[in-house]
């Protein structure tokens, strides 16, 4: 705050945080600009031989310009952190996070001329870390427990901004419209035989996306009454234990495999209260699925990719064994090439001890698509 001023005699005035008006201006154009040359990701529908009358939909994010379904969120929160008055023309952005949110801040930190620290987990997919790179953003590794403490300390230390993804996902989307990837979603479905799907299905890394998904369904009549939300949480994450007890002070010590979801701690941007269901999907299952996609999109997908399509496919099974007919929706999260050395890699998934075998029988035999 300045220092106060004597309006008069009996008012007493103090001014606020200034900021560079010009350059707010500058920036949001320049993202403004950035949305105007974007296209809307496809929705794929998927028709599977044994699952008549129950279509999959694909909502493809791995198409935005910084490879995945973060590019929306990075969006939303250097918009928010604009308006908010916490971005400058010298302001350091710092994200902790396992990849993808990074690659996609650095992305918009880029194009708005800022410097990027992205705080990553060690063991981060090189991949990933060079992308974070390509668009000039710097990388620092720390400890997995340590990189939400890491990267508050790095924003104080730059006197920068720590953009906190797992606190402010959740709340920098405009969840009631704004072509925010519910209302995307939904509007793609208009023309299907089953507009209103029964099921939507998301993972968890913040929370944001399925907290987004779950409030426009019940934001939305037509939505209301039919649709429910599935979040599918893999191994070694504690969103499924905290829906189940309600306990949100549960933490673990070990690391999801499935990169970009499944958290050690219950992040601020999990909303429970918006989720009608969740799954617990084994990562031999994830994996295992998005092997068992190439046949079926003839391309690689991310890992969460497959826990999203797994789960979807178990909802579809229940509603066959229900002898019920509609859709089904989930997300491509990102692409695999982010992922060759790892759920791609046959070395990769011996060392973890992964059974993708079981899995993919099973998933043959529920969909009728064969691996070739
Ligand atoms: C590849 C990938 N899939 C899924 C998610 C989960 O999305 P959300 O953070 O909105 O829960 C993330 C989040 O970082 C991600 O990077």
């Amino acid at each position: 705050m300045d220092e106060r001023q004597n309006v008069d005699s009996h008012v007493t005035a103090v001014s606020g945080h200034s900021i560079d008006r010009g350059w707010v201006r500058w920036a949001m154009d320049q993202i403004l600009a950035d949305i105007n040359r974007s296209a809307d990701t496809h929705l794929i529908k998927v028709e599977l031989p044994k699952l008549p009358g129950i279509p999959l939909y694909l909502k493809d994010e791995s198409t935005h310009p910084s490879g995945s379904l973060k590019h929306r969120l990075a969006r939303s929160l250097y918009l928010y952190s604009l308006c908010n008055g916490n971005i400058g023309p010298d302001t350091a952005i710092v994200e902790s996070s396992s990849g993808s949110t990074a690659v996609s801040e650095a992305y918009f930190a880029k194009l708005l001329g800022l410097r990027f620290v992205a705080v990553v987990p060690v063991g981060t997919a090189q991949e990933k870390l060079k992308q974070i790179r390509f668009f000039d953003g710097e990388i620092e590794e720390a400890a997995f427990a340590d990189v939400y403490g890491r990267a508050e300390a790095l924003a104080a230390q730059l006197n920068g901004h720590y953009m906190d993804q797992f606190t402010y996902a959740e709340r920098a989307t405009d969840w009631r419209g704004n072509n925010n990837i519910a209302e995307s979603l939904f509007s793609q479905l208009a023309h299907e035989s089953h507009p209103v799907p029964d099921w939507v299905v998301m993972s968890a890394g913040t929370g944001g996306t399925s907290a987004t998904l779950g409030r426009y369904i019940r934001y939305r009549p037509e939505l209301l009454e039919r649709t429910r939300i599935c979040v599918v949480d893999p191994e070694n994450s504690v969103f499924f234990e905290s829906f189940e007890t309600g306990n949100s002070d549960l933490r673990i010590q070990s690391r999801s495999r499935i990169e970009g979801i499944g958290r050690p701690r219950v992040e601020a941007s999990f909303l429970p209260t918006v989720i009608d269901r969740m799954l617990k999907v084994p990562d031999s299952a994830s994996i295992a699925t998005i092997h068992w996609l190439e046949a079926v999109l003839g391309r690689k997908c991310g890992g969460s990719t497959g826990t999203n399509v797994y789960g979807a496919l178990q909802l579809m099974a229940e509603m066959r064994e229900n002898a019920c007919e509609g859709s089904v929706a989930t997300l491509i999260c990102d692409a695999g090439d982010r992922y060759l050395t790892s759920y791609y890699d046959k070395n990769w998934i011996d060392a973890e001890g992964l059974d993708l075998q079981t899995y993919l029988t099973r998933l043959e035999n529920m969909t009728g698509i064969r691996r070739q």
